[in-house]
């Protein structure tokens, strides 16, 4: 989730636009061209990745929500009483409820988003619904640093709870970096759950990623409105075509922007040239096989103790503990 620009005092907005145009920049005169896929959550874009998880192609929110119903006695045994639940990325804490449901006893529940508004929405709604639950919201980019809030009484362990496979939108180097980041917040004693999504037949994947109403493909062309918008900007929607396919070599989905032209695009006073066919990668989204995550998490200092997948082995949510 990203923050809708007007929720930002004025000076935040101001650093933040310009942070954005020298990063889009940056990535245009790179070969290939690439655009930071956190560009795609403006608001209309969190709502099209709404869509998505409603998609019947896009299998991984589904899945992984069967998975903690399922499971949900095994998982809340694991985490334990007084523990303190730092749930990374947040959002609306859909999947989260089903935790909380079976945890009365939690020191605090710490969810963690950049999207104040959202964030302290969730957590009002939160405390509403769970009268003797400790919500202590921090507004943050949880990639970037930032400070447990304090705690009254005794806190048995950490657990950190990151789900929806975001893991896998980072590259394998950042992905070991963020998990040695989260075993660093968790401690000594401390665990993350976390939802990572499998390797599996590449035409299930490539459906989940090109589906038939082409929400996907609205959702990826929206980067460029969002940059439109932001840095006055003139690309032409029409002009790029969505491509999203399995590279089995990597384990992953390269989502692209095609161009359907030769064209020159003006960003602010900057003309960015695109030739037919020139593609933008605008994002990679990571399938593990469980010996892969295994030696990844091994890597960052964790050890996955458990792992809950579906029958039908598309999806897993893991338990890891620190090392
Ligand atoms: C947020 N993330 C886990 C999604 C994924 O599947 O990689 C983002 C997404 N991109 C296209 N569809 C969904």
């Amino acid at each position: 989730m990203h923050p809708t620009q007007e929720a930002l005092p004025r000076s935040e907005t101001h650093l933040s636009r310009s942070h954005m145009r020298a990063e889009v920049i940056s990535g245009l005169t790179r070969r290939p061209k690439v655009i930071p896929s956190k560009y795609f959550y403006d608001e209309r874009g969190s709502r099209l990745f709404d869509a998505i998880t409603e998609l019947d192609e896009y299998y991984p929110t589904r899945t992984e929500q069967a998975i903690m119903e399922a499971n949900v006695a095994e998982m809340v045994a694991r985490i334990g009483p007084k523990s303190l639940l730092v749930e990374y990325g947040s959002g609306s804490s859909r999947k989260t409820r089903i935790l909380l449901d079976h945890l009365p006893d939690l020191a605090a529940y710490v969810p963690i988003d950049i999207s104040r508004e959202h964030l302290l929405r969730t957590a009002a709604d939160l405390s509403a619904a769970y009268p003797g639950l400790n919500v202590l919201p921090v507004c943050a980019d949880y990639t970037s640093g930032f400070a447990l809030p304090e705690v009254e009484g005794p806190i048995e362990r950490v657990v950190v709870y990151f789900p929806g496979s975001t893991i896998g939108n980072f590259e394998p180097g950042e992905a070991r970096a963020f998990l040695e980041h989260v075993a660093e917040v968790a401690g000594r004693g401390g665990a993350l759950l976390i939802g990572v999504d499998l390797q599996k037949d590449p035409a299930i994947i490539e459906a989940a990623y090109n589906d038939k109403k082409g929400v996907t493909a609205a959702f990826n062309k929206n980067i460029l409105a969002h940059i439109n918008r932001e840095l006055d900007a003139g690309f032409d929607l029409d002009r790029f075509g969505h491509l999203a396919f399995y590279d089995a070599e990597h384990g992953r989905i390269e989502m692209r922007l095609v161009s359907l032209s030769d064209q020159c695009v003006r960003i602010g006073s900057t003309r960015i040239p695109f030739r037919e066919h020139e593609p933008v990668l605008t994002e990679y989204s990571y399938k593990y096989s469980l010996e892969g995550f295994a030696a990844l998490a091994a890597a960052a200092e964790f050890e996955v103790v458990k792992v809950w997948t579906d029958p039908e082995r598309l999806f897993s949510v893991q338990y890891l503990e620190v090392r």
